[in-house]
């Protein structure tokens, strides 16, 4: 792989500085680290193997994790990678955020170097500081770092080290040094499990960046909300284990575990204002251009670019979700990619695009990532099928749904409460397939609410009528001696291809003959 040095980021003729792919990015710090002894592992997939606590991968240590425990060995004491993250459930969520600012994903690749029971803090801030500075050349007084500032509740206090190590081994002056609590300095995967102190570097993109001018009160600052600093790189100091009961346990040894996003970095890198404007989106946009016959033009708060970047970061999403095993489904896993891919779709409309257009995307994101990640390459064809298919089944209710949506919306601006009613989420829910999340966010879109507690509790009389059906017709099934699956209620997977054997009619099995028109039946499969 070609190292990049900062020299070579010069171009002679011109003095200007060569603008880095981010494909150059990511191996670019790989052999950073290569050159400190770091092993290069794989991304691991996006669906956590053997981890119930997770839905999702959503950070690089996710694969570390029984190393941290002390439950396995590392193979390596220093290791480096690229990891695929999806951050759309659980602890880490940002599904809401993206199309909104410059800078959320669902998807996204997380830089990454760890160490297992070696170096610690000093060499992880000085050479985080050294990629960032020396190699990739980010003017340093544009880099602020912070570091944990204690927790009572926790008995965890401030991180003195980390605040002497910044001043010791890099150039950063103390005053940009900042202390904050738990809520920003102190990571963690999940309720449980491995986590400790943490030391962010941000990164300030100067007054013009800031995207919350109009709110009131608003003061740019690390932390404060706004795209003017952005966090590139956490650098956490991993000590303790979460138990169930809330405990904090100091573990065995001490570990590193640093994530960058590569989104972001490639954003700075490549002098963008957002990473939708990197090479990472930017194929995608514009084939999302062709597809809608719109243009991406980055405006913020604008309902066109708010789609663009909804569609790129979503397609992303599906592809490496589907590609490692996920699929649409009704549940868990399978019922976050229907979303994601329902919201898509939803946006699509904005562009006026009534017709499936996701599964189209697929090629370019592989152009894009294939390279990095031969697996999306292989499994292109099977993504595409099954994005197709989703968007087919949804897109036929999606239009009709948006016009239920319509009036549902007219009727709560109408009422006291701006509260679109359970009854009209349900039925939006239960007729035409929108999840929620989609209501609400196209509510919220409008200032209005969801009464979400008739809604459930319609979802749950909903559930005790399918509890109800389904013991029938195993019933009416077993009545014809036709075999019957141990637990009706689980299911591997909700799609593969079959062959009618018959079907059942007033309780009886039949494959011969005729059904009525309306007649209602249930299909025997093989
Ligand atoms: N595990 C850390 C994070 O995800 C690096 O931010």
């Amino acid at each position: 792989m070609k190292r990049i040095s900062a020299t070579e980021r010069r171009d002679t003729k011109s003095g200007s500085k060569e603008v880095l792919s981010a494909k150059q990015i990511r191996s670019g710090f790989i052999d950073f680290f290569r050159d400190k002894e770091h092993e290069f592992v794989p991304s691991s997939p996006i669906m956590p193997i053997g981890d119930d606590t997770l839905l999702f991968t959503n950070a690089g240590m996710n694969q570390f994790k029984d190393i941290f425990l002390g439950l396995s060995s590392p193979k390596y004491h220093r290791v480096a990678n690229s990891q695929k993250c999806l951050r759309v459930s659980g602890k880490h969520n940002d599904l809401e955020e993206v199309g909104k600012d410059t800078y959320h994903h669902t998807f996204f690749e997380m830089l990454g170097n760890w160490s297992f029971d070696d170096y610690f803090k000093a060499e992880a801030i000085q050479w985080a500081w050294e990629l960032l500075t020396k190699v990739w050349d980010i003017g340093p007084e544009s880099l602020w770092a912070t570091v944990f500032a204690g927790d009572k509740a926790d008995g965890l206090p401030e991180d003195e080290e980390a605040t002497t190590l910044w001043t010791k081994v890099t150039s950063i002056p103390a005053e940009r040094v900042l202390a904050f609590g738990k809520k920003d300095n102190f990571w963690e995967m999940g309720d449980i499990g491995p986590c400790g102190p943490c030391s962010e570097i941000h990164i300030d993109l100067g007054p013009d960046s800031c995207d919350m001018k109009q709110t009131k009160g608003h003061k740019c600052a690390v932390n404060s909300g706004c795209s003017r600093f952005i966090e590139l790189w956490n650098l956490v100091f991993i000590q303790y284990s979460r138990d169930e009961g809330g405990k904090l346990d100091p573990l065995g040894a001490k570990y590193v575990d640093t994530g960058a996003g590569l989104e972001r970095i490639a954003a700075v890198l490549q002098g963008r204002g957002s990473n939708y404007d990197t090479d990472l989106f930017m194929p995608i946009n514009d084939c999302v251009g062709e597809i809608s016959g719109h243009k991406y033009t980055s405006r913020l708060n604008n309902k066109i670019d708010n789609a663009f970047r909804v569609i790129s970061d979503h397609i992303r999403a599906l592809v490496f979700a589907i590609t490692d095993g996920a699929a649409p489904s009704n549940e868990g896993r399978g019922y976050v990619i229907r979303r994601i891919l329902r919201r898509a779709s939803r946006f699509g409309r904005e562009l006026g695009m009534h017709e499936p257009f996701m599964y189209k995307l697929v090629p370019v994101v592989v152009d894009c990532l294939g390279d990095a990640f031969c697996e999306i390459k292989e499994r292109a064809d099977y993504v595409s099928t099954v994005i197709e298919s989703e968007e087919a089944a949804f897109g036929r209710t999606l239009d009709r749904g948006i016009e239920i949506f319509e009036a549902a919306a007219e009727r709560a601006a109408g009422k006291s409460d701006k509260t679109i009613s359970g009854e009209d989420a349900f039925q939006i829910y239960d007729t035409y397939g929108f999840p929620l999340d989609l209501t609400q966010l196209m509510g919220k879109e409008r200032g209005l609410e969801v009464d979400t507690t008739k809604f459930d509790e319609l979802m749950e009389e909903q559930r005790e009528r399918a509890r109800a059906a389904q013991k029938s017709s195993a019933f009416m099934v077993a009545d014809t001696e036709l075999p019957l699956t141990e637990d009706l209620h689980k299911y591997d997977f909700d799609r593969c291809d079959s062959k009618i054997l018959g079907w059942i009619e007033t309780g009886s099995f039949k494959n011969k003959g005729s059904i009525e028109a309306k007649a209602e039946v249930g299909v025997v499969l093989d």
